[in-house]
């Protein structure tokens, strides 16, 4: 990976054809290190939020060990890079051959499923494993979530109790876990959750080794700004506390979007412009997927390689690559009214759910990978707020430190 200090001294260095993903590793370790001293727990990392090698070296060198994975390939990927990694195989369906190579091949015992028949497939492929960790997933409601996942996975409130006390029959440890959906934006939703799925431990009448709160912590985007992340982890601990589990139970999270979203922008180039319409190089197939898809607002500014750009904006459309029609947004985008083909557009906070999103539709889909150490637009880490969607990011040095509180560890008790 090439290394610049900001994107612009790339887009003024060479052509950018793009699309580029600035990584900022630097702002990865930051939220690493927040989530480690503050969640009194096993943090996993959600490997598909963004699987890009850089992302995995760089929280394991951070001091993660444990990571949420979905499918065989993201084990291979840990299994791969991170020798004393803790992969715990999240997806509640599981072929088959991917059950098998996970416990057999890459070690992995820790397994979800949200129903007997997937129960029953890891079983039958781990050879009835008496060393499994077997986690059941709960459907809880997403309303607090700005992107909902409820509907899919989770066992209903009529299921869970039969399905938790038949998997304890089967599990050395048992773990429950729910997902109350991406970008949260109600600490209350994980207390909630959480009360639920005590309710439910309660019917099931056994004991439960680890409560898994999941994903959902959120990020800051233009118009989602979210409460502090502390008052998600309050929330958090202090419903473990109500909760009808054991007094040594373990808690875990699986955050994706809040670890990585801040570290990496997306630049673009703009290949045409006809009237108000934008052509760019990236779009809803590539690392755009939630721009279109989900309606999201990503910060935005405009690099020129040489020259000023007006300061006057003017409202765009823009277009993606491909020839479908759905890779459009509409917008209307403020950007410099004398904007031109060869000028680079950044998208900020793409770091979750960017890269990680792009295909290989009409042979488009190759992104290069490059390092900047300029500061993102908007942080929950470490630095006030800039509301503004257009704001430029601080400048250099004047970086609030990050502040070390730690957290007890009270209930925490390793026993792998
Ligand atoms: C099981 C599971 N855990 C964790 C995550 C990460 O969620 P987020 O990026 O909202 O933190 C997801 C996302 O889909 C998920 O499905």
């Amino acid at each position: 990976m090439s290394e610049h200090q900001t994107p612009l001294d790339l887009v003024r260095l060479r052509p950018v054809d793009g699309p580029v993903a600035c990584a900022r590793p630097d702002r990865l370790a930051v939220a690493s290190r927040w989530f480690q001293e503050h969640f009194p727990g096993e943090v996993l990392y959600a490997v598909k939020a963004n699987p890009s090698p850089w992302v995995i070296d760089t929280l394991y060198a951070a001091g993660h060990r444990w990571f949420d994975v979905a499918s065989l390939p993201e084990v291979e990927l840990i299994s791969s890079r991170c020798p004393e990694a803790t992969m715990a195989f999240m997806h509640p369906v599981k072929s088959r051959r991917a059950i098998a190579s996970a416990y057999h091949d890459h070690g992995v015992k820790i397994f979800v499923l949200d129903c007997e028949a997937e129960l029953q497939k890891i079983l039958q492929e781990t050879g009835y494993a008496r060393d499994l960790t077997l986690v059941v997933r709960l459907a809880v409601s997403n309303d607090g979530a700005t992107l909902p996942l409820a509907g899919k996975f989770g066992a209903t409130e009529a299921e869970a109790p039969d399905l938790i006390r038949l998997a304890r029959a089967h599990a050395f440890e048992l773990g429950v876990s729910f997902h109350v959906g991406s970008q949260c934006m109600a600490p209350s939703a994980y207390r909630a959750a959480m009360m639920e799925a005590s309710r439910l431990i309660a019917r099931a009448g056994v004991t439960v080794d680890i409560v898994d709160v999941g994903g959902g912590f959120p990020s800051i985007y233009p118009g989602l700004t979210p409460p502090p992340l502390e008052d998600y982890v309050k929330a958090i601990e202090h419903a473990f506390e109500d909760m009808m589990v054991l007094e040594n139970a373990d808690l875990w999270c699986e955050p994706g979007r809040a670890l990585v979203a801040e570290a990496v922008s997306v630049l673009t180039r703009v290949e045409l412009i006809k009237g108000d319409a934008v052509y760019m190089n990236d779009g809803s197939y590539g690392c755009l997927f939630d721009i279109v898809h989900a309606r999201w607002s990503y910060p935005m500014r405009v690099h020129r390689a040489n020259g000023e750009l007006s300061p006057q904006t003017a409202p765009f459309k823009l277009y993606g690559p491909t020839c479908d029609s759905i890779d459009s947004m509409p917008g209307p985008y403020e950007l410099p009214a004398d904007l031109k083909e060869g000028d680079v557009i950044e998208f900020g906070m793409l770091g979750a759910y960017g890269t990680a999103m792009a295909t290989r539709f009409n042979g488009f889909g190759d992104v290069e990978t490059v390092t900047v150490s300029d500061y993102p637009w908007l942080s929950l880490y470490d630095q006030p707020v800039l509301a503004s969607p257009q704001s430029e990011p601080a400048a250099e040095g004047s970086v609030v430190p990050f502040t070390r509180l730690r957290r007890r560890r009270q209930r925490l008790i390793k026993r792998r």
